[in-house]
């Protein structure tokens, strides 16, 4: 049986909000040089692909990778682990975190750990989404596109066992009864 998918936010909205959150950005980072954006990947190649585009402050990209979402039931739910770092010393850069979603915020948390030890001119977070209800773990989120109730989504960069991940729109997903 198939997956129900239901729209949550349509591609449209999606597009004003990824233009309102490069102004914010090119607002706030005006006259501080480049700012390196570091992708966390995989769900969130399509948002930097958007955004990114529709910045004017001068930017690289980078990528870094994280072990994928943690088991619910392990030990050590929070456990995080690298599996790709960025490729430039980031030493008194401007970096800004790009991620697809907070969920519980143990990834982003331990993101900005890591960074911050590597003493960057400064560190901020941007994410698509968040969802309040199942937060844990309290991090600063700079930039937020949406805050979304708790539910699977997928499109836009999020995928459910590496599918959906290319669906031009956010929806939430039902696995089959
Ligand atoms: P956190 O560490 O609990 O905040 O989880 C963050 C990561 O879990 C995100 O970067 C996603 O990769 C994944 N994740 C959490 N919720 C969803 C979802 O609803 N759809 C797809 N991926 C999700
Ligand atoms: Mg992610």
């Amino acid at each position: 049986m198939a997956d129900t998918l239901t729209t949550l936010i349509g591609e449209d909205l999606i597009a004003e909000r990824v233009q309102e959150l490069a102004a914010e950005i090119d607002r706030d980072y005006a006259g501080m040089g480049e700012v390196v954006l570091i992708g966390v990947l995989k769900g969130s190649f399509v948002f930097l692909a958007d955004l990114a585009r529709r910045l004017e402050t001068p930017h690289r990209i980078e990528f870094i990778a994280v072990s994928s979402y943690g088991d619910r039931e392990s030990k050590d739910p929070g456990a995080v682990r690298l599996m790709l770092d960025v490729r430039h010393d980031i030493g008194g850069h401007h970096v800004l975190i790009v991620e697809d979603i907070v969920d519980t915020g143990h990834t982003l948390a331990y993101l900005v750990r890591l960074l911050n030890a590597r003493r960057p001119a400064s560190l901020r977070t941007c994410t698509l989404l968040r969802k309040p209800d199942r937060t844990v773990v309290d991090v600063p989120i700079d930039y937020l596109g949406f805050d979304i109730p708790d539910v699977w989504v997928v499109g836009y960069g999020l995928d459910f066992a590496e599918r959906y991940r290319t669906l031009p729109r956010i929806c939430a997903m039902k696995p089959p009864e």
